[in-house]
């Protein structure tokens, strides 16, 4: 792992080793005063190289308006539709007219600004790596796997499946707004995880009731500390996510760009809206229907960037299995996954760095992938 030398070269283990020891994460790095990148967090050479290969394009991932979705049916059945295409064709989708007040959204960015803002010594006592508690401060939980760290530090709130979260655990800079926001953007992935079981053509409550999506979550509260050198490294690697679906809300700042059609396309940012994206469980149990699309964070000159990313975990027991959802199969689709269950789902997600694909592990053996 990594490059480990004792004559005096470059030491990348004790790079790591010395950062993470700071338990202030890249904020605390930008802190103390460095203008340049250190090499722990450059990218490899061969990855910078093809940087070229996928070019950035002008274009717009679908945004859906909620307008009237409670008092008309035709107008649900229009939105159904949409939902339906953007969850097939990008596996992403902005999500505008919500209902969220818009203060709720300002002050939860506020309130994450805060909490990774505030003095080091409060952070440093939250800091964790390998423990899972249900709150905690990190940077890159991958520091030890991946070719090159990100620049970026998350403040992570979890919710298990079967368990409550008590709001005295979070951090007081930032409690109220952060409880406030959970309340309203959990009831969103209600609506959400509606439109997605209609898009599948099964029943409404399908999703929540019988898949149990939202019984267990994380709300990844992201810092991007403003970069010196954003050509050299990224704020997150490409990568798909680990979830059923994924539910964020970014500032204004920018840098979220999604791969369509080999592309990178810009997520533009817009105040009002939730960026929506399709997880790699719901793509599984959707039998390759919906797409988890790859998808990362550049870094800026400028910043910081703020972003709250609520991942629908779902029922994480040895008991409950996940596999594609019988209706949507049959003999001319048959299921491309293998059923499984969720403990050994996150187990294997975290045994590899985050940009390395997780698909293939779980695909039935007749769609096993040919090397
Ligand atoms: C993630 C993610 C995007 C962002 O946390 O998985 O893709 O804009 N975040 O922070
Ligand atoms: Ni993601």
């Amino acid at each position: 792992m990594g490059e480990i030398r004792s004559n005096g070269e470059y030491n990348r283990e004790k790079e790591l080793k010395a950062f993470d020891e700071t338990k202030t994460g890249v904020k605390g790095v930008v802190d103390s005063g460095l203008k340049t990148v250190p090499r722990m967090f450059i990218r490899p050479e061969d990855e910078l190289s093809k940087e070229h290969e996928i070019p950035c394009v002008n274009l717009q991932v679908p945004v859906i308006s909620l307008q009237g979705i409670e008092s008309n049916k035709d107008v649900r059945d229009k939105i159904v539709k949409q939902v339906l295409y953007a969850s097939e064709k990008w596996g992403f989708f902005q999500v505008v007219d919500h209902g969220i007040p818009f203060e709720v959204l300002e002050k939860m960015l506020q309130g994450i600004r805060l909490f990774h803002e505030q003095d080091g010594d409060a952070k440093k006592m939250l800091y964790c790596r390998d423990i899972v508690k249900s709150v905690m401060f990190d940077s890159n939980y991958d520091l030890y796997k991946s070719r090159a760290a990100n620049w970026r530090d998350t403040l992570a709130i979890m919710k298990p499946y079967n368990g409550f979260l008590d709001p005295y655990e979070i951090p007081e800079v930032c409690r109220d707004v952060i409880t406030d926001y959970i309340d309203e953007v959990l009831k969103l992935s209600d609506i959400l995880l509606e439109l997605l079981s209609m898009a599948l053509g099964l029943k409404p409550s399908y999703l929540k009731e019988e898949m149990g999506c939202n019984k267990g979550w994380v709300l990844s509260n992201h810092y991007y500390p403003p970069c010196p050198a954003p050509e050299l490294t990224l704020g997150t690697s490409k990568h798909s996510d680990p979830s059923f679906l994924t539910i964020l809300l970014q500032d204004r700042v920018g840098g979220l760009q999604v791969l369509h059609d080999n592309q990178w396309v810009n997520v533009q940012p817009n105040p009002n809206a939730f960026v929506v994206n399709v997880g790699d469980i719901l793509q599984i149990i959707s039998n390759d229907k919906f797409k988890s699309v790859y998808h990362r964070v550049t870094t800026n000159l400028v910043g910081p960037r703020i972003s709250s990313a609520l991942f629908l975990k779902g029922v994480e027991s040895t008991e409950k299995l996940y596999g594609p959802i019988k209706e949507l199969v049959s003999e001319d689709n048959p299921p491309v996954y293998k059923e499984f269950n969720l403990l050994d789902f996150y187990t294997y997600f975290v045994s590899r760095p985050l940009n390395v694909p997780g698909l293939d592990h779980f695909k039935a053996e007749n769609h096993a992938v040919v090397n």
